[in-house]
This record gives structure tokens, C-alpha cells and sequence, in this order.
């Protein structure tokens, strides 16, 4: 007779498969095709094409590939449902987004069996995440909708908005979707991924039930070519998008210079730090729910393992042992860990990089069980032995391989972490909450877990930093991504002034003396804290209002654009000085020019014309009170998530900051757009008002003596088009400002700063009054000037 021992040694796990009946039944109650959902409305099926399960590669049904034609349809029911949407009010909306949290609840069943069939995710994941979580988020969404005259008055919905998501997480990238656009009161065209749109469909029936308004909710199904018909189409007021990098950019072209809103949630390339002082069997469990959490199909998947040199092989023996009992196989058994890719088009994608990581002689290493004959599958997979440059270590693999490398030094650890495009998550492993506290705000990241790994939660935001795209979703922060505020559509038609002023330059006189100031009369550049002569050698004549010449200024051009931006990096100690340092900066700058207010009121005369120079100085030094007041008040948040811990939410500077500032109102549009980019720990590069930039020299000497560090803010004159250009090309700028009323020039700023995913912030071609506050002034204008990023603190565990 065997012993227990031998028994437990020996003992397997026996079948324990998810009956499959309710959601085949479903599809047969279909007839296994299926239509778009449009106005609350089925379409006949047209044009369909197969939906597949990925375990078996059998078809589950035929789905509708929508024509442009069907876009519109969507769109224009989108757009007759948006009044009725928002007259219902926040409590109408409240209920609408509860009872579909309930009803998502009671068929949580029959979604998490769809989703694995359709998608091919182990049961185990939509059961226990994927569902449970959609659920949350139109809960906590039905409580924005509540709070919503409260907490966002100042604002407005947006309209209509498109959404197109990928395959990785169907529903539960809808719910992070539709739960906030609906409760603030857009109207939504929704596109699902074309490997797995079931889910969305039985959503959109969901959505009947719960008596979601005609036209609120439409579904368009189909492939890229549907998305792009929602991206270009021009009744669509905004488009949040989650999916590959290199379609982020295409919507960020597409959409340049059409004003509508857009979030992108992109690629990653995550890195997973274990310290030597970590618990080591704690980081190898959270390591399996970083990489071989759906297959590693995940954006924010810890696909880079950074490990500190001591306990590096025993970390690498530890996981490999932990591989060894990954159970891959069938979705639908409730006991496997691992289950198919979601086609195998992305089984051939990841077999072909982790070949190139053979050839390349790194060391390929899987455990020793086998997958499945049909179907897509991939088994988890080590790589050791990459460098920091191999495809392997910076190509986003989207599927169930890791890369482990060491490290030394926290220093180092931190720059291999940094050491890619993307910027979306991160895991750090450390008993040391000093350390973990140290390291964790120097990741460039939106997010970051402390001896955690891939939690999410509806309360707390989630998006990227670099080109992983921009926009937060889930949260307050996520809550503005559908929200406009009402002070916009307040702003002037056309710039005050620009006009003329845009059209006046360079004719002067050089010698047309009717300059009133004893000045030198070419004005240099200002760059890492001291004046600089433009490389161009050129300078540009400035005109007063009278026509006269009053001074010449320097024409930047793209080296000194390259140098400004380099002396901002240089003065990266400005980030991480005290918010009380920065503001004392700020009120000193406001203090100094108060003193020579009249110098400043007689230049903007003598340069505008404006019988209000007086009133702009006096509201430039009120400005720089304001952002200098805001500077250590614009604090996070410490979230409550349902976990034992907190969620650190920081209010992080972006990095190097252009600015192109309006035309009108030199020394106040100035100082409104530099001075909260400032008081946030940016560094700028100010192109000042191209026809009147003598007030923006002028204050070279304000700064001077107002302990600005040399660097933190950069001034370059000259052709407002050509430094823009330079700015949104750049790719170490992180986002550019254009606010001077060229809507061809703002277009241009969005279409050029796809390529580094930079953010933007334009004004495009309307106006903006610098002078009224809600205009101006305001957490929004913070929100442009800082990421959040959400660190995630469970304790006691
Ligand atoms: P994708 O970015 O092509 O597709 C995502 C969604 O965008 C789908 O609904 C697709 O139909 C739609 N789409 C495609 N082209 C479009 C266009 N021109 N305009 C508007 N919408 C468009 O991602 P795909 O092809 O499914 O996966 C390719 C790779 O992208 C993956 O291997 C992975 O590396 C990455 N990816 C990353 C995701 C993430 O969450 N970070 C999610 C999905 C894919």
C-alpha cells in the first residue's frame, strides 16, 4: 500500500471543465450570426466573418464586418441620443449604470464563459478578474454619475465618442470604456476587437435589458478598417483607443487638427524588479500573475525580469521551478493556469521573436509539459542571456515569455527599468519600504506595485507615460477624459488681436528709431540660465504698434531648439525640489517684476498698442501668485482599492515642456502657460509671442535675480512655425503647448508629435481671454502640466 507521502507525491489533478452549455445555447438562440447593435436595434447580418475558439480553432459564430455606411448609422443614433442622454440627469444615469453593474453580476456565468471560448483565457481569469471587474467599474461609474453635478460642475459631456479596443481583455476593456463615457453623458460608438466581439454582443443585450435610452449604447463590429472609419469620422467628438503602439499613432495623425478629444492606452515593456532583501517565493508568485497572466497578453505584463545580482540564480532557479508547475491546457478546466493565444497569428508573431532571441544565442529555457495538438498555443518561456538592446529585451512580445537580466546597483535597476520607449507599469520587490519608496517615483511609469503585481481597480487610473500613450482610465483623473469643461466653449472666436499681429512682422526699417528704451537692441536667446547668441547668426526685426522698429531679437532655429531642450534636461533638480521652493521661486519672479511694472506696461504698450498694459502687468503678477499658490496644493490622492493597502495616487511632472505662447497678451499669455508648468516641477522651452516677444526678454533679468535655476526655463524667439515643428519633433521634449491661434501650426504639432507619442496641448484656432480666469486658470490647466501615476502599497500581507 503506497504511503500518504507517495500519494500526495503522486496525486494529479483530475478534470474539472466549465459546462459550456449556457453560452453555446445563447449563440444558438442567434442562430450563430449576428448583426451591429445601432439605435437599439439589431441589423441583419451582412458580410460576416468567423469568430473562432482559439483552444480548438472551431467557429463560434459569424459576425458582422460594418461598412463606413453602418459607422455613420451608428453615429448619427449616437448623436440624435446624446440630449435625451444628458437631460436624464446624474441620478437618471446613476440607475442605468447600476443595474447594468447587476445585471453583469447575475450573468456573470455566461460572460466568462463566452469571453475564455471566444477568447481562449483560462475560466479560472474571467471567472475570478475579468468579470468581476467590469461589474466594479459600472458601479463605481454609477457613482460618478451621481456626484457628477457636484463634483464636475464646471464641466460638460463631451458628445459623441468612438471606442475601439483590443482583443486582450474584450469586456473588461468595455467596461473601462463605456462605464465613464456613459456616466458622464456621452453617447458611444463601440468597436470590439475582431477576434472577440461576443462578449460586446451579449453587453449590447445587457444594455436592452437594463433599458439603456435608443442610440446611447451602439456596437459596430469588424475589423481596423471599421476603427478608422470612427477615428476619421467628423461627428465624433472623441476617441479613446487601447491597443498596439503603431495604431496609436495612426489615430494620433488621423486626428491631428480636428479637436477631437483623444486617450490612448498603448503598448509596455514592463519591468519587474526583484531586490535582493525581497521575499523571494512572494515575487515568483507575483511574477506568474505579471507574465503568465493571460498568456502574457497583457499591456502592462512584467515582461523584462530585473533581478539584483546576489540572489539573481537562485531567483532564476526559483522561477524555472515555479514554471515547471504552470498547468497549460484546456480554458474551460478550471484548474489549468495557462490557456491559448488568442489566434494563431499572434502564436506565429511570438515564436518568430523568440527565435530571433535563439539565433541572437540567448538561452531559451520551458518547462517540460506539452500543449495541446489544435489550437494556438504558446508555452511559458524564459530568455536569459539577452542584451539590453536585443529585440527580445525592448519589442513588446504580447505573449507568455520573460526576459530576465541582472543587476547591481537600486541606480541600476532603475535605468534598465527606464531603458525603453514605453512607460505603462512596473513591479518592485523589496522588504525595504525606503528603498521601495525611493525607486518607485524614479520609474518612469503610470503605474507602479509594490510587492504586487497586476492589480486594477476602478477607483484608481490607469494609463502610460511616453509611448504608451497618454490619458488616464478608471478614477477621477479618468472621469476628465469625457469631460469638457464649459468655460471652452466660451472662448473667442479668433485670437484677440493675433491677426494683425501674426501679419506685421518683419517689416521693418533697422534705423527707424522710435524705440523709447535704452536697451541693447538685439535681444539674445536664454538658454541654461544665460543669454545665448542664436546659432542661426539671423535676427528678426520687431515693430511696434505704430509701425516703428523697436528691436531686433534672435531667430532661434533647431540648434538652439536642441540646446535649450539639452540645458532643461540638465536642470532635472528642479522636479525634485520642494513644491515650497518652487513656489517661493514663483512669488520671487512675481515680486521682481512688480518692482519694474511700469517698464513692463510701457513695452507692451509700445509693442501692442493696448491701452490695457497696465492691467496685463498687474494680472501677470496675480498669475504668478496663483500658479505659485497652486505649487504645493495640487496634491495625489491616497485611494481606496479593494485591497489591503493603499493606492498612492502623484500628481508627477510631465519632463520638458514646450511652449508656444499666444501672440496677444505678451507678458500675460507668457506667464499663464510657463508659470504652472513651473510650478509643477517642468522644465520649458518658451517660444514667447513671435510678434511681440520683448516682453518675454525682458523678464531674462527678472529671473536673473529670482533664483530660477539656470535651465529650468529656456526662451528661444523667432518663427513660431519653424520652432514649433522643432519642439513636436524632438523626441526628449514630453509634451508641447501651442496656443498661438494657428490652427494649421496646432495640426502640425499634433500630427508631428505622434512619432515620440508626446502630449499636446492646443489651442488651435480660437481665442482664449488671458485675463478671465476661467479661461486661464483652474486644474486644468494643472492636469496638462502633470501625469498621475498610481502606486499601488498593500500592507500586512
Ligand atoms: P491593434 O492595435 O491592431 O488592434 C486594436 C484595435 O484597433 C482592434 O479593435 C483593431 O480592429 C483596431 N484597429 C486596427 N487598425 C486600426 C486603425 N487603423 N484605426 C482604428 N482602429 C484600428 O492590435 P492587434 O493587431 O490586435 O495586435 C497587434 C499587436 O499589438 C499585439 O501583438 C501587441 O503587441 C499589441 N497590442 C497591444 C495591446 C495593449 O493593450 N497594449 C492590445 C492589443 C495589441
Amino acid at each position: 500500500m503506497p504511503t500518504i507521502k507517495e500519494i500526495l507525491q503522486t496525486m494529479d489533478y483530475g478534470p474539472a471543465p466549465e459546462s459550456t452549455k449556457e453560452a453555446q445555447a445563447w449563440l444558438d438562440q442567434h442562430g450563430r450570426r449576428f448583426g451591429l447593435f445601432i439605435d437599439n436595434k439589431w441589423t441583419e447580418p451582412t458580410d460576416t466573418f468567423g469568430s473562432f475558439n482559439p483552444a480548438d480553432g472551431s467557429e463560434l459564430a459569424q459576425v458582422t464586418q460594418a461598412t463606413n455606411d453602418d459607422v455613420q448609422l451608428a453615429v448619427e443614433a449616437a448623436r440624435r441620443a446624446h440630449p435625451g442622454w444628458v437631460a436624464m440627469g446624474g441620478h437618471g444615469r446613476a440607475t442605468v449604470l447600476y443595474t447594468l453593474a447587476r445585471l453583469l453580476q447575475k450573468h456573470a456565468r455566461l460572460f466568462a464563459v463566452l469571453e475564455t471560448l471566444d477568447n481562449g483565457k483560462t475560466i479560472r481569469e474571467t471567472r475570478d478578474a475579468d468579470i468581476p471587474l467590469a461589474a466594479r467599474h459600472f458601479y463605481h461609474h454609477a457613482g460618478w454619475a451621481q456626484l457628477q453635478s457636484e463634483e464636475f460642475a464646471d464641466y460638460r459631456a463631451v458628445g459623441v465618442v468612438g471606442q475601439i479596443v483590443p482583443w486582450n481583455f474584450p469586456l473588461l476593456m468595455l467596461a473601462w470604456k463605456v462605464a465613464p463615457a456613459l456616466a458622464a453623458g456621452n453617447t458611444i460608438v463601440f468597436k470590439p476587437a475582431e477576434y472577440t466581439s461576443l462578449t460586446t454582443l451579449l453587453f449590447a443585450e445587457i444594455c436592452q435589458m437594463a433599458g439603456v435610452p435608443d442610440g446611447v449604447f451602439n456596437v459596430v463590429t469588424g475589423d481596423g478598417r471599421v476603427g478608422e472609419a470612427i477615428v476619421k469620422h467628423p461627428d465624433v467628438n472623441k476617441l479613446a483607443f487601447t491597443g498596439s503602439t503603431e495604431v496609436g499613432r495612426i489615430i494620433r495623425k488621423a486626428t491631428a487638427g480636428s479637436g477631437k478629444k483623444l486617450s490612448l492606452e498603448l503598448g509596455g515593456k514592463s519591468p519587474f524588479i526583484v531586490f535582493e532583501d525581497a521575499d523571494l517565493d512572494a515575487a515568483v508568485e507575483g511574477l506568474v500573475d505579471s507574465i503568465w497572466f493571460n498568456q502574457g497578453q497583457v499591456c502592462c505584463a512584467g515582461s523584462r525580469l530585473l533581478v539584483q545580482e546576489g540572489v539573481y540564480p537562485r531567483f532564476i532557479e526559483k522561477v524555472k521551478a515555479r514554471m515547471q508547475t504552470l498547468r497549460v491546457g484546456s480554458p474551460l478546466d478550471k484548474s489549468n493556469d495557462i490557456g491559448a493565444l488568442v489566434d494563431p497569428v499572434q502564436q506565429q508573431r511570438i515564436h518568430g521573436l523568440v527565435e530571433s532571441a535563439r539565433a541572437e544565442g540567448c538561452e531559451v529555457w520551458q518547462p517540460s509539459c506539452a500543449a495541446p495538438d489544435q489550437g494556438a498555443w504558446y508555452l511559458p518561456t524564459l530568455i536569459t542571456g539577452a542584451s539590453t538592446t536585443a529585440t527580445v529585451s525592448q519589442t513588446e512580445i504580447f505573449g507568455p515569455v520573460l526576459v530576465a537580466m541582472s543587476f547591481r546597483t537600486p541606480g541600476e535597476a532603475v535605468q534598465l527599468a527606464n531603458n525603453t520607449v514605453y512607460g505603462l507599469a512596473a513591479c518592485v520587490w523589496t522588504e525595504s519600504i525606503s528603498l521601495a519608496l525611493d525607486v518607485a517615483p524614479q520609474i518612469k511609469a503610470g503605474v507602479v506595485w509594490i510587492n504586487t503585481a497586476n492589480q486594477f481597480d476602478a477607483a484608481c487610473g490607469f494609463g502610460g507615460y511616453k509611448e504608451s500613450g497618454f490619458g488616464r482610465e478608471g478614477g477621477k483623473e479618468g472621469m476628465y477624459e469625457y469631460l469638457t469643461l464649459r468655460s471652452e466653449d466660451a472662448r473667442p472666436a479668433l485670437p484677440l488681436g493675433a491677426e494683425k499681429a501674426r501679419g506685421d512682422k518683419a517689416k521693418a526699417k533697422p534705423g527707424q528709431e522710435a524705440n523709447p528704451f535704452q536697451i541693447d537692441r538685439t535681444a539674445k536667446l536664454y538658454i541654461g540660465g544665460k543669454q545665448a547668441r542664436p546659432d542661426s547668426g539671423y535676427s528678426r526685426a520687431i515693430i511696434g504698434s505704430n509701425g516703428a522698429f523697436l528691436a531686433d531679437v534672435g531667430e532661434g532655429s533647431r540648434k538652439d531648439i536642441r540646446n535649450a531642450v539639452e540645458a532643461a534636461h540638465k536642470a532635472s533638480g528642479w522636479a525634485k525640489a520642494s513644491a515650497h521652493n518652487r513656489a517661493q521661486v514663483l512669488y520671487y519672479i512675481a515680486e521682481n517684476l512688480a518692482a519694474r511694472a511700469d517698464e513692463f506696461a510701457a513695452r507692451i504698450a509700445a509693442q501692442t498698442g493696448s491701452k490695457n498694459a497696465e492691467r496685463e502687468v498687474q494680472a501677470a503678477i496675480e498669475r504668478l501668485f496663483y500658479w505659485a499658490a497652486w505649487a504645493d496644493k495640487y496634491d495625489g490622492q491616497a485611494h481606496q482599492p479593494p485591497m489591503h493597502g493603499i493606492t498612492v495616487a502623484l500628481n508627477e511632472p510631465v519632463g520638458v515642456i514646450g511652449i508656444v505662447c499666444p501672440t496677444e497678451n505678451p507678458l500675460l499669455g507668457f506667464v499663464s502657460l510657463v508659470a504652472p508648468a513651473l510650478a509643477l516641477g517642468n522644465r520649458v522651452v518658451a517660444v514667447p509671442s513671435e510678434a511681440h516677444p520683448l516682453s518675454s526678454l525682458d523678464l531674462y533679468q527678472v529671473l536673473d535675480t529670482s533664483d530660477l535655476p539656470g535651465g529650468v526655463l529656456n526662451i528661444v524667439t523667432g518663427s513660431a512655425d519653424e520652432l514649433a515643428r522643432t519642439l513636436a519633433s524632438h523626441f526628449d521634449v514630453d509634451a508641447v503647448w501651442r496656443h498661438d491661434g494657428s490652427a494649421e501650426g496646432c495640426a502640425e504639432v499634433e500630427r508631428l508629435s505622434a512619432e515620440s507619442l508626446k502630449r499636446t496641448w492646443v489651442g488651435g484656432a480660437k481665442g482664449r481671454d488671458w485675463f478671465d480666469p476661467k479661461q486661464a486658470c483652474g486644474r486644468s490647466v494643472l492636469q496638462h502640466a502633470s501625469q498621475v501615476k498610481n502606486v499601488w502599497i498593500p500592507y500586512g500581507v
